[in-house]
């Protein structure tokens, strides 16, 4: 069986819309794959009771506790990293994951991670996507999937969705939009992958 992974950080939507296409698509005849955990870095991440639900593993590795180590994102990196390889990934998928990764973490899974990001990369990667499209004028806003690369928010295209921007919208709005798009994007990237085989 192909072990998936899901880092999350909050709501998990991106998560849960994976987790329904698995089932509904039935990834483990079709592709010999499953949802094997979901983890997190907030242990209050509302995704999480969720993937309880769905009778998925799931574990927490809080940040906060790297604190006071020598190298804070090192130490974190490499406990999750630890936890991770407990279910023997051959895909780990960041849906709001808000953490920046090392770069021994992101080439450690080199190939097999991939990241949604709500922005048409390579325009507006980091932060505050929705409103920095909305100020720049922009007529379409979207969503990325790609494969994680140690620049941020700059690795290979896998997919992308496009929405209009709307007059009047807020990044509340516009947000919502295209969060609706990620629900239908992001599972079929990593459908096309199990597909290919990766
Ligand atoms: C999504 O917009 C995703 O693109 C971004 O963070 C948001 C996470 O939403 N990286 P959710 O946790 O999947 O609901």
């Amino acid at each position: 069986m192909k072990n998936i992974v899901i880092l999350i950080s909050g709501g998990g939507s991106n998560m849960a819309a994976i987790v329904k296409a698995a089932q509904n698509e039935a990834w483990a005849s079709r592709y010999g794959a499953q949802i094997a955990a979901v983890i997190s870095n907030k242990a209050d991440a509302e995704g999480l009771a969720y993937a309880r639900t769905q009778g998925i593993a799931t574990a927490v590795v809080d940040h906060k506790q790297f604190a006071q180590a020598e190298d804070p994102r090192a130490a974190f990196d490499a406990e999750l990293a630890k936890v991770i390889d407990k279910f023997e990934p051959h895909l780990v998928v960041l849906a709001g994951f808000m953490r920046i990764l090392t770069e021994g973490f992101v080439l450690r899974y080199a190939g097999r991670l991939i990241n949604i990001h709500p922005s048409l990369l390579p325009a507006f990667a980091g932060l505050r996507t929705h409103q920095r499209a909305i100020e720049a004028g922009c007529k379409v806003a979207g969503a990325t999937v790609h494969r994680v690369t140690p620049e941020l928010d700059h690795g290979p295209i896998l997919g992308q969705v496009t929405v209009p921007v709307l007059p009047g919208d807020t990044p509340a709005s516009l947000s919502a939009r295209v969060l609706s798009q990620e629900h239908l994007l992001y599972p079929r990237v990593v459908a096309e992958l199990l597909r290919a085989g990766i």
